[in-house]
């Protein structure tokens, strides 16, 4: 088990200070030096961890505290013309004719490797599924076998629930965290798509009339999932993505209504929900070998090499798993609020806070560039929709 940094989308990409630098390259040093490190080293390192979360933690409080760079409160100012056609094709794309598995096909013909039939979920299964336990997280969950059947117990439910599967064509948008978002009164459309997927902490609160106020599944690893109330409905499904041991108890804690232990809490790089106004049947935990897919056989990442996730920058992005997610869960597929643009560093990168885009360039885990390049793929080949033309603009 390991408690270094996780990946974030948004948060772990101001993580530069010196404080979380030097530890990385501290250890990378060290295991450079030594090819099978001590008993010493190994004690050292049990114990330099929590010494590691105490230096995020303070540097997370240092976070707070930054100057308002990017800040998104005010609405960007957006052409008005840009507005209207946006408006209107993405009121375009509703009513096309949806054709049913539509999506899946097209992800198959456009990568050889993509398995029309995963499932989305981990479920609870006779025999043991290989391919889930083939990985160390995020790709897979070996040696988390105990914990995730523990899991499946207290889950009443595995499946895509029965109201959207009788749906015969079902169209999704995944809702990305990009400021380009903001200012183009997209909300109204977005509402109208039979799912809506969102992503960690991406609020609707205050943010409706560009984002909507629907919300059909939240999809998010444990730091990110909102901290307010009023960001739950009571009918949206939680999928969490799970990374790391302390995962699975605060999942288990959530799903049972139950208190975190302080320990346990301390093992979370940021401070993390305490409750989620759900009942149990809403959870659903993401199978790990749709992330496996996203990075070794669409993206084509090269498989992990060490225990530093994001080391190789081969973690996708939780925005284009959940495209890829969507492309098992829905027919037609739409995305909106995609789309970094790293040639405008002073752009607000989300929506919703004040992070400029030049903080992308210091995140560790993503390769943006494999990223967008995927996804201009995906428009060029209209296997999926860009609403706000962060990537590919079709208005
Ligand atoms: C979304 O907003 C509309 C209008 O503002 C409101 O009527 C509707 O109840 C809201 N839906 C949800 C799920 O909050
Ligand atoms: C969770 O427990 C609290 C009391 O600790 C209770 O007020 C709340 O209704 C419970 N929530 C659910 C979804 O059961
Ligand atoms: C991202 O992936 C591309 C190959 O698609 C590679 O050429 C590039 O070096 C990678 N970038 C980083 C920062 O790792």
């Amino acid at each position: 088990m390991s408690c270094s940094p996780m990946p974030s989308d948004y948060h772990y990409v101001k993580l530069k200070s010196d404080c979380s630098r030097s530890s990385l390259q501290w250890y990378t040093q060290a295991q450079n030096k030594m090819r099978r490190p001590s008993l010493l080293l190994k004690v050292i390192f049990k114990y330099m961890l929590p010494v590691f979360g105490v230096c995020i933690i303070l540097y997370i409080i240092k976070l707070n505290y930054t100057t308002e760079e990017c800040d998104m409160k005010k609405v960007p100012y957006v052409d008005p013309d840009r507005i209207k056609r946006a408006q209107k094709y993405a009121q375009q794309v509703l009513q096309e004719k949806c054709r049913p598995n539509f999506a899946k096909k097209s992800m198959a013909r456009l990568f050889e490797t993509y398995k029309m039939d995963l499932l989305p979920f981990v479920k609870k299964a006779p025999r043991v599924n290989e391919a889930e336990y083939k990985y160390d997280p995020p790709f897979g969950f070996r040696q988390f076998s105990s914990k995730v059947q523990t899991l499946l117990e207290v889950l009443p439910e595995h499946d895509f629930p029965e109201h959207l599967k009788t749906k015969s064509c079902r169209r999704c948008v995944v809702i990305g965290s990009g400021g380009i978002l903001h200012g183009l009164g997209l909300g109204h459309a977005l509402n109208q798509f039979d799912v809506v997927i969102r992503l960690n902490s991406a609020p609707v609160e205050g943010y409706s009339e560009h984002v909507g106020n629907k919300t059909t599944i939240r999809m998010t690893y444990p730091e990110g999932a909102p901290l307010s109330d009023l960001e739950y409905y009571s009918n949206d499904l939680f999928v969490a993505v799970l990374f790391k041991s302390v995962d699975f108890n605060w999942l288990q804690a959530m799903v049972k209504n139950e208190t975190l232990p302080f320990w346990v809490r301390l093992f979370f790089w940021k401070q993390v929900a305490e409750k989620i106004p759900l009942q149990p049947k809403h959870f659903r935990i993401l199978n790990p070998v749709i992330i496996k897919e996203t990075a070794f056989d669409i993206l084509q990442y090269s498989e992990p090499q060490s225990r530093f996730w994001g080391r190789d920058k081969n973690i996708p992005t939780i925005g284009v798993i959940a495209i890829v997610l969507a492309t098992h869960l829905c027919d037609e597929v739409s995305f909106a609020g995609f789309g970094y643009d790293l040639s405008q560093p002073d752009t607000p990168l989300h929506y919703f806070d004040n992070l400029c885009m030049a903080a992308m360039n210091f995140q560790t885990m993503h390769n943006v560039t494999t990223e967008t390049q995927f996804l201009l793929k995906l428009v060029k080949a209209q296997v999926v929709k860009d609403l706000s033309g962060g990537i590919h603009c079709e208005f």
